[in-house]
């Protein structure tokens, strides 16, 4: 038997026992896990191939509309005719019950709908956007974060999220890079892993919990200049050292649906990429569930030119392992005439519409169709004060203290603060992209927040200029206010809208007037604090210099601007580390610590040294780097300590520091493991993370930690595209971020 053969067969014999293991986890009995997929084909059996296409239709409701086309016409006669399967943007168990009941009760087979939304950082109770969730370095707080947003989606009437976006993102001037979990693929992958727990939870079938759609895969992130929607092309090695490990650990996570991404990969777009939906997907990772396409994906493919028609995009989105077409409609257009002249089988359509039919088994549709239709639920669920109190601490531990010259904060109570910028009293902001069925008009602005807080002192506010511009006729008022006060907040930055999808920038400066505003206050001499409310990183050479304190909140939610209130006076003390770097200036992106090192790196104690990899009208370092956050406290970290110099291969060391708060407040720290390789049989980048362990010491408090280093943190991927180790150097650094670091050093040994 090949060796490939060898592999199919047991791959096919993981994906059966990963079914049946997965179905026994989530707490069927072995009989009822394996009924998921063959209660599929015994349905399957009785459908016609009409109703089978169905199945892989998605339409969009009425709710929202999330792409270039209007939402579906005759929405509900399509799903009384058995020719719309799937339904996203019907929110509500109203909307959902309605239409719920026209499929099961008005169609020949009887078959429930998939009810699917964009419950990315919230559903009611909004959340920080995930690039702020994901500077928490704080999984377990993530996964609660995530099923929070699955229990309130579930209690609304729905079934599916198209979550976790788990992109790895290097670009800034990329608007989606507040979607996701920054630029690295390790943090990417446990906090991927975290979300997937969040939203499925150990029972697919339970009424608090969502199918998770792991996306956008694959390499949505490394679109060219950053420009959405536009060319991915990478080398393999690249793609799978960077871009693909958050999709495999979602997928080994248990996400039981892919989404495929808009962009072509290396000449071939995403929704008809067979080495990426079938080679990589199913045959490497086992995936056993199902693939839907990004919204339009593929009609979009004529656009890209890969595809004469949409009837031949169809049938190479079939061919290549796509299982649903969101609201392109090429499904229901063409699969039919394509199966009668001969271009697709009925049997790819029967394994598409299985993958489709199983999950719905699995999701107890077929037991309840109105399962997560109760309209009690739904009312004691949504914004339930717990879910506040989870979007409350989200956002404090979200916030990356960046800078707090002369501990300007915290801030005491009684003093007269004058708060000032477009986004201090902004409560749409606050919210961010991808809102969800999020309200804004009840919420707390920072604003409202602080006057709460400072009711023994006085707090004037004024706007000073707009987000987006050169109008500077509000800097004399704001001037006056800063005059009169002892210390100034601005809330400066980006609207929710200028990140998000299809929400690129060429430019990575607060929009505006805005930093000019910032230089005229700053000649007042009264301390400044910048609370920055931003989607994405940005370069602020110069308001990092004129700022005492940066804080950065990034979109922090429904509870967003209580929680900056907390933090501006000391209730909460930040411990958010960067999950991205923040750069000097656009010219040195795509900039991120796990660089290569090159030929001539320059030495950061000679930075005008000639004939370097450098420039010489900028430094190479960024402003801040990946994993830096600063505390109302501090911490020290010892030399790292290693039980063993030299490593056995198989074997495993333990690196040890001690970490200590030698301040006067108790806080959190984020420790993180970096290893370097230091010759591969192909380069190696200069750090790679490995590790990080967060951990909250009183005043004075110190503690061990300690991290294991074995083949697992060791393995690359090798010359021959082999994953494995390599004997050699090592070095081991365990710090506060990816730049204050001190190395030890141990050998690998040879086999
Ligand atoms: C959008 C987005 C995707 C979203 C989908 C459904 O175009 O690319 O992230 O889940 O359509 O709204």
């Amino acid at each position: 038997m090949s060796p490939f053969k060898r592999a199919r067969l047991s791959v096919f014999g993981l994906c059966f026992f990963g079914l049946l293991a997965g179905g026994l986890a989530r707490g069927a009995s072995p009989a009822a896990a394996a009924t998921a997929a063959e209660r599929a084909d015994t349905l399957l059996a009785q459908m016609t191939v009409e109703e089978k296409i169905g199945q892989l239709v998605l339409f969009s409701g009425y709710g929202t509309t999330t792409g270039p086309l209007p939402a579906q016409q005759g929405l509900e006669d399509h799903i009384r005719k058995g020719e719309c399967g799937n339904v996203f943007n019907v929110m509500s168990v109203a909307q959902i019950r309605k239409l719920q009941k026209i499929a099961v009760e008005e169609t020949r087979r009887h078959i429930p709908l998939l009810f699917g939304y964009d419950v990315i950082h919230g559903y009611k109770t909004i959340f920080p956007i995930c690039l702020g969730e994901a500077a928490s370095w704080n999984p377990p707080l993530i996964e609660n974060s995530a099923h929070v947003a699955a229990r309130e989606g579930a209690a609304a009437g729905l079934d599916w999220t198209f979550a976790p976006m788990v992109d790895i993102a290097r670009d800034p001037r990329w608007g989606r890079i507040s979607e996701g979990a920054g630029e690295d693929p390790f943090l990417g992958s446990v906090i991927a892993r975290a979300r997937v727990r969040g939203i499925q939870g150990t029972n697919l079938a339970a009424t608090d919990t969502l199918l998770a759609c792991v996306k956008h895969y694959a390499a949505y992130g490394a679109v060219q200049a950053g420009r959405d929607y536009n060319t991915v092309d990478l080398s393999e090695r690249t793609l799978r050292e960077v871009y693909l490990p958050p999709y495999r650990a979602a997928i080994e996570a248990g996400a039981l649906s892919v989404m495929a991404s808009f962009n072509e990969l290396n000449g071939t777009p995403a929704t008809a990429n067979s080495f990426l939906l079938q080679h990589i997907l199913r045959d490497e990772w086992g995936f056993t569930g199902f693939v839907v396409t990004d919204y339009t994906a593929i009609n979009e493919m004529v656009a890209h030119g890969s595809a004469v028609d949409e009837a031949e995009a169809a049938r190479q989105a079939l061919s290549a392992g796509v299982d649903m077409d969101m609201q392109g409609g090429t499904y229901l257009d063409h699969l039919q005439q394509l199966l009668a002249a001969g271009k697709v089988t009925e049997h790819q359509i029967d394994v598409a519409a299985r993958r489709v039919l199983t999950i719905k088994f699995k999701l107890g549709l077929f037991d309840n169709p109105y399962r997560h239709c109760d309209a009690q639920r739904e009312q004691q669920t949504l914004y339930a004060e717990e879910n506040l109190a989870a979007a409350r601490r989200m956002a404090g531990e979200s916030f990356v203290l960046l800078k707090n010259s002369a501990q300007t904060l915290p801030l005491k109570t009684g003093a007269q603060i004058a708060v000032i910028g477009p986004l201090a009293d902004s409560q749409r902001d606050l919210l961010g992209s991808w809102k969800g069925e999020g309200d804004w008009d009840s919420i707390a602005t920072v604003l409202t927040a602080i006057r709460r807080e400072n009711t023994n002192g006085s707090v004037t506010f004024a706007r000073g200029c707009d987000l987006d511009t050169t109008n500077q006729a509000g800097f004399g008022e704001a001037m006056a206010a800063v005059q009169r006060a002892e210390v100034a907040v601005l809330v400066l930055g980006e609207s929710w809208n200028m990140s998000g999808e299809a929400k690129s920038r060429t430019r990575l400066n607060l929009p505006g007037v805005q930093t000019g505003l910032l230089r005229e206050l700053k000649k007042t001499g009264k301390p400044i604090i910048v609370v920055l409310m931003n989607g994405r990183p940005l370069a602020l050479e110069e308001e990092s210099q004129l700022a005492d304190a940066l804080l950065e909140v990034w979109f922090p939610g429904s509870e967003g601007g209580q929680a900056v209130a907390d933090a501006l006076f000391g209730r909460q003390n930040p411990s958010g580390k960067l999950p991205v770097t923040f750069p000097r200036t656009l010219g040195q992106v795509p900039i991120f610590y796990s660089a290569k090192n090159t030929g001539r790196p320059l030495d950061p104690a000679d930075p005008h040294a000639e004939y370097k990899s450098s420039y010489f009208d900028c430094p190479n370092d960024p402003l801040y780097p990946f994993g830096f956050g600063l505390s109302y406290t501090d911490f020290t970290f010892s030399e790292v300590r290693l039980d063993h110099p030299v490593l056995k291969p198989g074997g495993k060391l333990t690196a040890t520091v001690t970490v200590t708060n030698t301040g006067t407040r108790t806080g959190a720290e984020v420790a993180q493991l970096y290893l370097r390789d230091l010759v591969g049989s192909v380069t190696r980048p200069v750090l790679e993370l490995k590790g990080f362990q967060k951990l909250e010491l009183q005043p004075g408090e110190s503690r061990a930690v300690s991290f294991t280093i074995g083949d697992n943190e060791l393995s690359f991927l090798r010359a021959d595209m082999t994953v494995g180790t390599e004997p050699g150097e090592f070095q081991v650094f365990i710090g506060p971020n990816s730049r204050d670091l001190r190395p030890a050093t141990f050998e690998l040994l040879s086999r």
